[in-house]
């Protein structure tokens, strides 16, 4: 059978295998064509400008006032400090990008462009196989595949919904904004990875899309994350009460450490354990870029959150905490019940059980990570493994050559 290394052999040799004598001849062809002359074509005189619309246009450049735009920023368009610059309720002018106050934010986007990947460069055709094969893949492991992609496939599109329409205009900082662009870009990637697989695989369309009303283990960890960043896409909500303020921490903290940081990982840890073990390892790759766009993602919003704290205490009052350990424990609890509608039963080496210390391990991590304690002591990680292909430094056998490619590319070094 191939493994996953095998694959990636086999894939990178493609790319550099010499081309077939017929794809030669047909090149030459194309060049001949190229080079045979063209028939002459008179080019079409350009019209002329009046002379009124041109001494118009003069007229209006000549009178502009250049301070009229920028007037309209609070506080002016002067050369900005750092010590002005702030993560919400910002007065400063938002379109000098430098001096940079949180070096995180800009690195990270760096970082994000380092990892560009895009989903038709992933191989399907093993994937297409084995899911059009009657004995290709269990029922349970179809269940998996469909669920997975049910869920995804409008997740992606919520979070860029909040993105666009609510954090990037709340969140009053260049650098972080900047990011949120990169980030904003990944989510389009990442609906667009889904649509792919789904497509690559000849999947009801319909059936895979509406899961996010129609199955309730589905449609349960949807709307809890409308209900929770609600605030992110009413363009009437604004922030500068301390009761709005803290109202939008609850929403990045329903988004970031909740949406991306909980109910995103049952999923990837089913798909990335079937491409493990050889199966549908085309869908496996494609999580496991998402993946990596993710966990920068989840990092960049506990660094968003936390900066907020730091500058608001007055915001993270004994309320709020256990608001945000609430919204965690409530998290946990949809993404349990999601493992449960998804595993039945044993499959692909893991079951409900596991997943669920696996769940409550993270849970953890993200309490720990907004600064709160704990709630499932002693819970460990069932799957290490997941550790190491979120961080790609460490990983050995599944993209070293593509992802050497991509940060090649993205990287700028002069010698
Ligand atoms: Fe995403
Ligand atoms: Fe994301």
């Amino acid at each position: 059978m191939l493994t996953w290394d095998d694959y990636n052999q086999e894939d990178s040799m493609a790319a550099t295998a010499a081309p077939e004598p017929a794809v030669v001849a047909a090149a030459a062809a194309a060049q001949e064509v190229v080079t045979a002359p063209e028939p002459a074509v008179a080019e079409p005189a350009p019209a002329e400008p009046s002379p009124e619309a041109m001494q118009a246009a003069e007229e209006v450049i000549a009178n502009m006032d250049a301070s009229a735009g920028v007037e309209e920023l609070e506080m002016g368009a002067s050369r900005l400090s750092v010590d002005e610059k702030a993560m919400i309720n910002c007065r400063a002018d938002l379109n000098q990008l430098v001096p940079f106050k949180y070096d995180w934010a800009w690195q990270k986007y760096l970082d994000g462009c380092a990892n560009h990947w895009m989903p038709q460069e992933i191989n399907m055709t093993a994937d297409v196989a084995t899911w059009k094969s009657s004995d290709g893949l269990s029922e349970d492991e179809r269940r998996i595949v469909m669920r997975s992609l049910g869920y995804f496939s409008t997740a992606d599109s919520l979070v860029a919904n909040n993105l666009v329409l609510g954090i990037y205009r709340l969140i009053t900082n260049p650098e972080c904004r900047q990011y949120l662009l990169r980030q904003a870009f990944e989510e389009a990637i990442h609906t667009h990875a889904y649509q792919y697989c789904i497509e690559s695989l000849g999947m009801d369309e319909g059936e895979i899309f509406n899961m996010y009303r129609e199955v309730p283990s589905v449609a349960k960890k949807a709307a809890w994350s409308i209900s929770h960043t609600h605030e992110l896409s009413d363009p009437n909500f604004s922030t500068g009460t301390i009761e709005a303020d803290q109202q939008l921490l609850r929403n990045l903290i329903g988004f970031y450490a909740v949406t991306e940081g909980i109910f995103f990982y049952c999923g990837f840890t089913q798909i990335l354990s079937m491409g493990r073990r050889n199966k549908m390892t085309g869908v496996a790759e494609q999580f496991q870029y998402i993946l990596r766009d993710e966990s920068m993602h989840l990092n960049f919003g506990i660094d968003v959150i936390n900066q907020i704290k730091l500058e608001n205490p007055q915001l993270w009052q004994t309320d709020m905490q256990e608001w945000a350990r609430a919204m965690v424990l409530e998290g946990t609890e949809l993404e349990i019940a999601y493992a449960r509608d998804t595993m039945p039963r044993g499959v692909l080496g893991m079951n409900a059980n596991m997943m669920e210390e696996y769940l409550q391990f993270i849970a953890n991590r993200r309490l720990a990570q907004i600064g709160l304690s704990e709630q499932f002591p002693g819970a460990k990680n069932p799957f290490p493994w997941m550790s190491e292909i979120m961080d790609l430094k460490k990983e050995k056998n599944f993209f070293e050559t593509r992802v050497t490619d991509y940060q090649t590319g993205g990287a700028l070094t002069w010698d």
